[in-house]
């Protein structure tokens, strides 16, 4: 292993994620098992620019594989945006002995580390941690699949009460721009429909598939909404556009929010982050930079940054496929 690194930064950045204290863990650990010193940086970049850094040995990530949020808190920066932003993040990573930078975030998180990098010639590697599952050379993101269960679960409750009610529940779900969650938990939670932005069914075929529902006997359904959805409505929109067009429907809107972003990773999460924080760290002391680490086909791989911050992870559309014949 190169012994030019001898002191590795690690933060957090952009939308918070289950699975990132157990990233933080996982790098910290690896640096110290290496003899590698690390160094907490607090509130991602703006912490960078305002030099709120702590020291970080094995013993200060006791106890938190298990935790939810970040425990070295989670910004948007607009500061770094500016050059003078990362100008004083660089000297501040400077006077501070750092040689490299883990940065656990989504692609606007890796945005900024490929242009610090290119600025600086500062050696940067991205771990990918959102709940979206948008990133391009990774199948899974941490915290994608606690936020799968987390949706599952409560789907499942709205579902006893909808049957209770004969009700119809339009169900929102995050995922900005991508219908990952929506599909997946939808099908895991048995919807009769599912709206992504990756497909727009349209109105009409949705009105078609709720009365189809009706005709074949059930009294309740659940239809998840991908908060990206294209139809042109949001979920209370919809809502009102179907009590209009099928008002022998009783229907509720029930938006998850950012309860999908909180709680206990789950097993995968935490083993995922475990296995790409040691990647991390071991590419930067091969001397390898600005890749992303991630995982395909359960083989933990490196992508240049660039390409995962362009690309996107493709939806499966047998998935959509599976869902219909599932609400038959
Ligand atoms: O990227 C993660 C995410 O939770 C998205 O699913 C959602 O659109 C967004 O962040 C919400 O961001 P904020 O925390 O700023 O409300």
């Amino acid at each position: 292993m190169s012994k030019t690194i001898k002191k590795i930064g690690v933060l957090t950045s952009g939308g918070d994620s289950p699975g990132m204290n157990a990233a933080i863990r996982s790098v910290v650990r690896t640096c110290a098992f290496h003899g590698v010193e690390c160094l907490g940086i607090y509130r991602g970049y703006q912490g960078m620019i305002e030099g709120d850094f702590k020291e970080m040995g094995p013993r200060s990530v006791n106890n938190i594989v298990n935790k939810g949020g970040t425990i070295l808190k989670s910004a948007r920066s607009k500061e770094f945006m500016t050059k003078e932003g990362r100008i004083k993040a660089h000297q501040n990573l400077v006077n501070a002995g750092v040689d490299a930078l883990v940065v656990i975030g989504g692609d606007g998180s890796f945005t900024g580390a490929e242009v610090f990098n290119e600025e600086f010639d500062f050696p940067v590697m991205g771990i990918p941690g959102t709940i979206d599952n948008d990133i391009f050379g990774t199948s899974h993101t941490l915290g994608y699949d606690t936020a799968l269960n987390t949706v599952v679960d409560c789907i499942d409750k709205i579902r006893d009460t909808a049957s209770s009610h004969n009700r119809l529940f339009f169900v929102e779900v995050m995922g900005r721009d991508a219908g990952h969650i929506a599909l997946n938990a939808g099908i895991g939670a048995g919807a009769e429909e599912i709206l992504i932005p990756e497909e727009d069914l349209g109105l009409d075929r949705l009105l078609e598939s709720l009365q189809k529902s009706k005709a074949s006997g059930k009294s309740s359904s659940i239809v998840v909404v991908a908060e990206g959805d294209k139809m042109g409505k949001n979920v209370f929109e919809l809502k009102d556009y179907i009590e209009q067009h099928l008002p022998e429907y009783d229907i509720r809107v029930s938006v998850l929010g950012h309860m999908q972003r909180g709680g206990s990773p789950s097993c995968f999460d935490r083993v995922l982050a475990s296995r790409l924080g040691v990647k991390a760290v071991e590419s930067l002391l091969e001397g390898k930079s600005n890749y992303m680490v991630g995982i395909l086909q359960d083989v933990v791989t490196l992508t240049p940054l660039e390409q995962a911050i362009k690309g996107h992870y493709p939806i499966d559309l047998e998935l959509l496929r599976v869902s219909d014949i599932m609400s038959t």
